[in-house]
C-alpha cells in the first residue's frame, strides 16, 4: 500500500489565524528575521528574541486546528499504509487536531532549549533569557526554534522517508526555504507521485505532478476524501 509523506508550511495554519511569513503583511515584513531568527540576533539581544517567540506562542496557544489539520489526521488514521508528517511550522495544530507521527524539522514553540548544556523542556507559556535551565541552571534558555544557518531536526530520518515516499504531498510551503524546498525533486528523484496543495502558485509549482489550488482548509479536506475514496 502506498507510503504518504506529507510536508506542511505555514500556510496549513493562516486559516487557524497564524501568520505565514512571506505573504503581504507576512512575519517576516514586520521582523528583521536577521534579528529574531538567527543564533547572532540570539546572541546580540535576546529579550528582543524572547519576546517574539513568546508573542508567537501565545497566538499558537490560543489558536485551534482548522479543517486542513483535522482532514490530515484522518489521513493518518484511515490510510492503510504509513503515513509520515513533516512540518516547517512550529506550532502544535497538528498534535491538536490528533496527528500522531509528526516530525517538527524547525523545531517548536512548546518546547525550550537550554544554549549552555543543551537540555530540552515544555516551554511555559512565557520565557526570559535570563530564566535558569532547570538541568544546568545556567540562565542560557532560549525556544527551541531551528533558526537560520542552523540544522534542521531530524534530516537523515526525513531523507529516509523521502526516499521510500509512493506519493509526497506539500500543503501550505512557499518552496523558498531549504532542505524543505529540495524534498520535492528528492521525491521525483525517487519515483514518487508528486502533488502541491498551496493557495497559489509556487516556487516549486512546476516540479509537482498534481496540483490543487485554494485555502487548505478547503482543497485538503477534499484531497484527503478523493485519497480514501480510491480505496
Ligand atoms: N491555504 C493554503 N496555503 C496558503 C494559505 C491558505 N489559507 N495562506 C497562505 N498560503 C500559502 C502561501 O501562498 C505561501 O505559498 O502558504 C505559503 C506560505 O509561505 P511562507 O510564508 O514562505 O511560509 P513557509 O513556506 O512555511 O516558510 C518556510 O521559512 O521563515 C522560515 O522557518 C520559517 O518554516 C518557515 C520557513
Amino acid at each position: 500500500m502506498q507510503k504518504i509523506v506529507l510536508l506542511t508550511g505555514a500556510g496549513i495554519s493562516a486559516e487557524s489565524g497564524l501568520g505565514t511569513f512571506r505573504d503581504a503583511g507576512g512575519i517576516w515584513s514586520q521582523y528583521d528575521l536577521e534579528e529574531v531568527a538567527t543564533p547572532e540576533g540570539f546572541a546580540r539581544n535576546p529579550a528582543l528574541v524572547h519576546s517574539f517567540y513568546n508573542a508567537r506562542r501565545a497566538n499558537a496557544l490560543d489558536a485551534a486546528p482548522n479543517a486542513a489539520h483535522e482532514a490530515l489526521a484522518r489521513l493518518e488514521r484511515d490510510w492503510p499504509g504509513e503515513v509520515v508528517l513533516i512540518t516547517q511550522n512550529v506550532d502544535d495544530l497538528h498534535e491538536r487536531a490528533g496527528h500522531n507521527r509528526v516530525i517538527h524539522m524547525h523545531g517548536e514553540l512548546t518546547q525550550a532549549l537550554c544554549a549552555a548544556c543543551g537540555a530540552h523542556w515544555e516551554a511555559p507559556r512565557e520565557m526570559f533569557a535570563e530564566d535558569p535551565c532547570p538541568e544546568c541552571g545556567e540562565p542560557a534558555t532560549r525556544p527551541d526554534i531551528v533558526w537560520f544557518g542552523e540544522m534542521p531536526y531530524d534530516m537523515d530520518l526525513i531523507e529516509r522517508h523521502i526516499a521510500s515516499a509512493s506519493l509526497f504531498a506539500s500543503i501550505g510551503t512557499s518552496g523558498q526555504v531549504f532542505p524543505a524546498a529540495g524534498f520535492v525533486m528528492q521525491a521525483n528523484a525517487a519515483g514518487a507521485e508528486t502533488v502541491e496543495l498551496n493557495l497559489e502558485a509556487s516556487e516549486l509549482s512546476g516540479m509537482f505532478d498534481e496540483r490543487h489550488e485554494g485555502p487548505a482548509s478547503d482543497v485538503v479536506p477534499q484531497w484527503v476524501e478523493q485519497m480514501l475514496e480510491t480505496l
